[in-house]
């Protein structure tokens, strides 16, 4: 699907815009797009971009060649995946509205409903499509409670297996979504083995089974082939098309938030405030409360600083850092990891200026492919 130019506000300009942006390296997303086409060749599954993690399109017209389709979790992602990505296009929500199916439905190639509520009540509106049902395994890997799918109360996918396999007549394919940041091939072995084992009734019925995203796959150190062969055993032991949801994992350590420091402070220690903040322009670190990765900081030297946002939360800190040189009022601060639930999530917060993005493409040309000012500020909210 081509991109569309017009949208690209200036082109191959080579100069990057005024701090703060986002800026994303294509050449190490092309090295991330490498490792998913050799799991995909080894395994046999299909990969899915979950655009709940990374919807900046311009540069899906590098990530298709490498990927399947998307993935979303929303009506707008499934038709920014439709529009921009092409090929699959599977739409999944917590829970859809009438209107919700109306749009999907003419968009997608598969509908994962939540629950058999929702199941029931759409199914005979998207007959003809792939249609799946998320599954909650009630096991889980996750380093955080808020983003554990099987924690007690979880409102995500199914847990009663009876009432599962009353319905298994309505469904193609199953999506299981259960792992978070999960780099433990051990621990990603022995509970696909569970799931197989309590939920093969279903499995050997479907055509198609997701395991979801919040795998480390794509890192340096992963035993890719050992996962592979997991995969494929899966695949052909029930006969399924397997798929993977891959968010961070598709684009982890493409991109950083460039910044400027504004004004160094001291309160006990040395506070350098920089022109972003973490609650409006990286608020994943915020929600998870873990200190943002600047590789200055890696040299561990002398002058420590807490690196802070320009907004009025107290708590708008990316973290405390050690830099070899002092920094001064001007000197640009990168804020690595800024690619996956960044930019998705960035937000108006106290009208600050929002950070351009800028694309480093292959070729070395820089492509800035969205600004936005003051009256993108003052339309957000009238
Ligand atoms: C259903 C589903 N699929 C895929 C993902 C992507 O997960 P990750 O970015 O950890 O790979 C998520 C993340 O929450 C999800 O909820």
């Amino acid at each position: 699907m081509e991109t569309k130019e017009s949208t690209i506000l200036k082109k191959n300009e080579n100069t990057f815009p005024q701090t703060p942006y986002y800026l994303i390296d294509e050449s190490k997303i092309l090295n991330i797009m490498k490792r998913i086409q050799y799991l995909r060749e080894k395994s046999g599954v299909r990969a899915v971009l979950a655009l709940k993690c990374f919807s900046t399109w311009p540069v899906f017209s590098l990530m298709n060649q490498y990927m399947d389709g998307t993935t979303s979790s929303s009506v707008y992602e499934a038709r920014l995946g439709f529009e921009e990505f092409g090929k699959e296009v599977h739409a999944y929500a917590a829970a859809f509205s009438e209107n919700d199916i109306a749009d999907v439905k003419k968009i997608s190639d598969k509908i994962i409903f939540n629950s058999i509520s929702q199941l029931k009540t759409f199914h005979d509106e998207v007959k003809g499509l792939e249609i799946g049902l998320r599954v909650n395994p009630q096991v889980s890997f996750s380093h955080y409670d808020i983003a554990d799918p099987a924690k007690r109360y979880s409102r995500l996918g199914e847990k009663d297996y009876e009432s599962i396999l009353a319905v298994q007549d309505l469904i193609n394919g199953v999506m299981f979504h259960y792992n978070c940041e999960n780099d433990d091939i051990e621990n990603f072995t022995a509970t696909l083995d569970k799931i197989s084992e309590k939920f093969s009734d279903l499995l050997y019925k479907l055509n198609w089974v997701s395991l979801g995203g919040g795998i480390s796959f794509t890192s340096d150190d992963y035993p890719v082939d050992v996962f592979a062969a997991k995969l494929s055993e899966f695949s052909k032991k029930f006969d399924v098309q397997v798929y993977l949801e891959p968010g961070e994992a598709s684009v982890l350590e493409c991109a950083q938030l460039v910044t400027q420091v504004l004004d160094i402070v001291h309160n006990e220690k040395d506070i350098a405030i920089v022109n972003a903040s973490i609650g409006a322009h990286k608020v994943d670190d915020l929600v998870y409360r873990s200190e943002a990765f600047i590789e200055a900081h890696a040299e561990n030297g002398d002058y420590e600083y807490i690196i802070a946002g320009n907004s009025c939360l107290a708590g708008d800190i990316f973290g405390h850092y050690k830099f070899k040189t002092p920094l001064k009022v001007g000197d640009v601060v990168n804020i690595e990891n800024a690619a996956s639930y960044t930019m998705v999530s960035k937000n108006w917060f106290n009208g600050l200026r929002m950070p351009a993005i800028a694309i480093k493409r292959i070729d070395g040309a820089i492509d800035v492919v969205q600004r936005s000012g003051y009256q993108d500020f003052k339309k957000s909210l009238g």
